[in-house]
């Protein structure tokens, strides 16, 4: 297929996307807007000047370091909750535009909070209405995921968690681990997250990204969850990939983010075509659009030029992605029929 064939393919395929935190998902002209606006130090107001602060570069060392150096730049941003509900509301409609039909978006409060010094329960409560509010105008289905950091105190999840548990009838159903994870143990948080599941949130852990496969081990037979952020270094133990096999425990798989972040030299080296021939449950995000410059398109455009997938092979990762939504069961088994009809009209 040509490039603008295979593009134009992916563009039009109705997508779900799973793995996309809010705040790498701000449009870089609306950042200049709040510097403009709020006065926030830059040499001059221009998208071009602030791109490197809050997007990897070319020539720039593909670390983990560099990666979330670029949330430390817009921490700086979530000035008042009219600035985060726009950003929301944007992150929102860019999806729809890209014709994600279901996202489930997750956010950090205690980031988003840094400086209104807001409540963890009024955050989360603005970002869900204004995400409800634009997803109804623009054909989309939004739900929300609450992130928490594991290098910060487990006192904050703590707190996120009620705030999430508060929030359940606004769009909230999952609780995750993000941040720092080599030599940050999710084993800590283990109690809080249980607790969120027997209110009935689902549960997702970032966990062999930036550490190996013995994380991966921790976040499925200690911690417990439905499902993995990235997972991909469980490739490292075949002992750890035969349980995501066996339990079908769905990786949100972020390509282009484990390049950026340097947890894969280049996308042709990725472990996915290695994960999806074991049988583990693959499914394809973005993590932080605006840092890895891509789109979901973009991201499905690069794993079939770059790995040996078959836009079918795609498709079929799209469903997984509908199987492992954490929508009630019947709500679920809806979206997957409707996303079978769209992606298989003559059947799989
Ligand atoms: N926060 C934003 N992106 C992240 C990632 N890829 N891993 C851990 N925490 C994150
Ligand atoms: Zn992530």
């Amino acid at each position: 297929m040509a490039n603008d064939d295979l593009y134009h393919t992916m563009r039009a395929m109705p997508k779900i996307e799973l793995h996309r935190h809010l705040e790498g998902a701000v449009r870089l002209s609306t950042l200049v807007d709040v510097a403009r606006e709020f006065g926030i130090e830059m040499p001059e107001y221009e998208a071009e000047t602030l791109r490197p602060f809050v997007q990897m570069m070319p020539d720039e060392p593909r670390t983990w370091q560099n990666f979330l150096g670029k949330f430390r730049t817009l921490r700086q941003f979530y000035l008042t909750p009219a600035v985060i509900r726009r950003i929301v509301a944007e992150a929102v409609i860019d999806a729809a535009l890209d014709n994600i039909k279901y996202m489930e978006l997750r956010f950090t409060p205690k980031a988003l909070c840094n400086i209104t010094r807001s409540s963890f329960g009024d955050m989360v409560r603005w970002v869900c209405e204004a995400g409800t509010a634009a997803a109804r105008d623009h054909d989309i289905d939004v739900r929300f995921i609450i992130s928490m950091n594991r290098h910060e105190e487990v006192e904050i999840g703590q707190q996120v968690t009620q705030a999430a548990i508060d929030n359940m009838g606004v769009g909230v159903v999952g609780l995750d681990l993000a941040g720092v994870e080599a030599g940050n143990p999710a084993a800590p948080f283990a109690r809080i997250l249980q607790y969120g599941r027997s209110a009935g949130l689902r549960v997702t852990l970032h966990a062999g990204e930036w550490d190996g496969a013995h994380s991966v081990w921790e976040a499925v037979s200690f911690v417990g969850t439905d499902r993995i952020g990235h997972g991909i270094r469980a490739i490292e133990d075949a002992g750890v990939v035969e349980v995501l096999r066996t339990r079908q425990i769905p990786l949100e798989v972020c390509p282009s983010s484990n390049v950026d972040s340097g947890v894969v030299p280049d996308f042709a080296s990725h472990q996915l075509p290695l994960l999806w021939d074991a049988g583990v449950k693959i499914t394809l995000n973005t993590d932080d659009p605006l840092v890895s410059g891509i789109t979901l398109t973009d991201e499905l455009v690069r794993v079939v030029e770059n790995l040996p997938f078959t836009v079918d092979d795609v498709k079929r990762m799209m469903l997984n992605s509908a199987e492992s939504a954490f929508l009630p069961d019947v709500e679920r088994r809806v979206l997957v029929r409707r996303f079978q009809g769209a992606l298989f009209p003559l059947g799989a």
